[in-house]
């Protein structure tokens, strides 16, 4: 099986996210601001956090380029303040061209200002590690 994990961050926390996953997957994370090229993919992590409850354009952009010919499947993992907003119009946008997505989301806390400060904490991340790996083993 051939994987991915891309993310776009402002703050910090989706690099930190994406990193562990691509790091317990033996892979690099892709820092979707460098425009990285995906190639064909069995699965591919989209790690993004929410700026006022929406995903940065950029990140909208960079899914809408993708085809269901290059990704089988997509799992989305995403951080808020909140800790359990979506990236709703990520997955609108994936489905819409017709990309699976798995229905299950991976959400956690991201600190904001001085709200929540130390989120995402390493059990978040290793909670975002261990729901990425699940799909390493599913159909
Ligand atoms: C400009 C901005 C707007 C934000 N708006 C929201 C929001 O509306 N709701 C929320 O729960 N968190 C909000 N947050 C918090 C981020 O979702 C949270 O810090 C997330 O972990 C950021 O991910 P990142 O570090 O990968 O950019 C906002 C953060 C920033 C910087």
């Amino acid at each position: 099986m051939n994987h991915a994990v891309v993310y776009l961050t402002k703050t910090g926390h989706s690099k930190k996210i994406a990193s562990a996953i691509a790091s317990a997957l033996s892979l690099s994370a892709l820092d979707i601001k460098t425009r990285p090229a995906i190639g064909e993919v069995d699965l591919l992590f989209i790690v993004g956090g929410l700026y006022g409850k929406q995903s940065d354009p950029m990140m909208l952009e960079f899914v809408k380029g993708l085809s269901p010919k290059q990704i089988k499947k997509a799992v989305l993992v995403t951080s808020s303040a909140n800790g359990s907003l979506k990236q709703a119009a990520v997955r609108t946008a994936l489905e819409s061209r017709g990309i699976q997505v798995a229905p299950e989301e991976y959400c956690c806390k991201g600190s904001f200002l001085f709200f929540f400060l130390g989120h995402p904490n390493s059990e978040e991340i290793e909670g975002a590690v261990s729901f990425s790996k699940s799909f390493l083993t599913r159909d």
